[in-house]
């Protein structure tokens, strides 16, 4: 599974990129304007930053809107994914942008109809939304089941980005249903690797580390 950082804030994508562990990025326009830059400039330095495919999202409703929008994001670097909502328009415009070799990521799907439509529209990408599905009382993880169940029994080559993860158990439950990609805040992202008994253990070792090198000086090395 892949692992994407949800996140606009540079500093966050450099200090993971450089941990080799960030394979793209998705924003949002909320995880824009939560960093008070101006959109391009945003988007352009995190595709300096990262290699993969970073998801920028339209903000037009209208198909000519969408479409507009998506060719000037698409045209900001090479690896820009253009998110596009799961509306109506929204479809029309990802099967032009798809037939003009466009990638695009359908954010806000919450229906494996949702899904599947947006796959046989062309989409690159889908973005389930775990945590907010979780959030009304369904089950995020069981959409994202279902998707790649259909997607593969049709041959779609279109991939699940696992979206709205709000937990290390989100990740473990997306990449036991074969997610494609998971993408994941930078508060979770460093919680990945965490784990008391890791830090328990580790000074139990330096402890012990310790009391063996007093003891060998004490004995003169011997
Ligand atoms: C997906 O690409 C979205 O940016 C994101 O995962 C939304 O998550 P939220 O529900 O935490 O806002």
């Amino acid at each position: 599974m892949k692992f994407f950082l949800d996140t606009a804030n540079a500093n966050d994508i450099r200090y993971y990129s450089e941990m080799g562990l960030v394979d793209g990025v998705t924003t949002n326009p909320s995880l824009i304007a939560r960093e008070g830059r101006d959109f391009k400039t945003v988007v352009k330095e995190i595709c300096t930053i990262v290699s993969g495919p970073v998801s920028a999202e339209v903000t037009g409703n209208t198909f000519e809107e969408m479409v507009s929008q998506a060719r000037e994001i698409a045209s900001w670097a090479s690896n820009i994914v253009v998110k596009i909502p799961m509306t109506t328009e929204g479809l029309k415009a990802v099967k032009v942008l798809s037939d003009e070799g466009i990638k695009t990521n359908v954010t806000l799907v919450f229906s494996v109809s949702q899904g599947l439509l947006a796959a046989k529209a062309g989409a690159n990408y889908i973005s389930p939304f775990l945590g907010r599905l979780d959030d009304v009382g369904s089950s995020g993880i069981e959409l994202v089941r279902d998707l790649h169940k259909i997607l593969t029994n049709y041959g779609f080559k279109t991939e699940i980005i696992s979206a709205s993860v709000r937990s290390a158990d989100h990740v473990k439950q997306a990449a036991l249903v074969n997610s494609d990609i998971a993408t994941i805040p930078a508060n979770i992202f460093g919680k990945l690797w965490s784990h008391p008994l890791t830090d328990k253990g580790l000074a139990l070792f330096a402890n012990d580390w310790a009391e063996f090198q007093k003891k060998q000086k004490n004995n003169g090395g011997k």
